[in-house]
């Protein structure tokens, strides 16, 4: 019974936190020394998005707390109105979770894709997935780049 009313209390807040800013806040978890991290959150910026950013040396407890899948680790973690957003998620899609707002943990583009936002390197773009994960640690492929 108290797992039922937590249950309907978090579904609650998430569409609250999904339905009152236009413009929602991210919270990045990335370590002080990372330059991509600050070129991802610029991107974010750019797209509308308020950032808040903590530089942390454990960014690993935040990947395990919100269940980013072993193997799908990117060098920083996020969270926008209770998903995850693990590595150079491209604010596009982003977006669209948050409108489409799925029963999952969230997005993940592991390791850094030369050519994602924020890991820009001339005209180089290699492709990358973009990976919903699911409740149960399951991930399907979100979209294409
Ligand atoms: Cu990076
Ligand atoms: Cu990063």
């Amino acid at each position: 019974m108290k797992s039922v009313i937590a249950g309907l209390l978090s579904v609650s807040l998430a569409q609250a936190s999904w339905a009152a800013p236009a413009t929602p806040v991210i919270d990045v978890y990335k370590s002080p020394t990372c330059g991509c991290c600050n070129k991802w959150i610029d991107h974010l910026k750019a797209n509308g998005f308020g950032v808040r950013s903590y530089d942390t040396d454990n960014v690993a407890q935040h990947k395990a707390r919100l269940g980013v899948p072993p193997g799908y680790g990117s060098c920083h973690t996020a969270e926008v109105g209770g998903y995850v957003i693990e590595g150079h998620v491209p604010a596009r899609e982003i977006k669209r979770l948050l409108k489409d707002n799925p029963r999952a943990r969230g997005l993940v583009v592991p390791a850094m894709p030369v050519g994602s936002p924020g890991m820009e390197a001339g005209d180089r773009k290699d492709p990358y997935k973009v990976f919903l994960v699911n409740r149960n640690g399951s991930v399907r492929a979100y979209a294409q780049h």
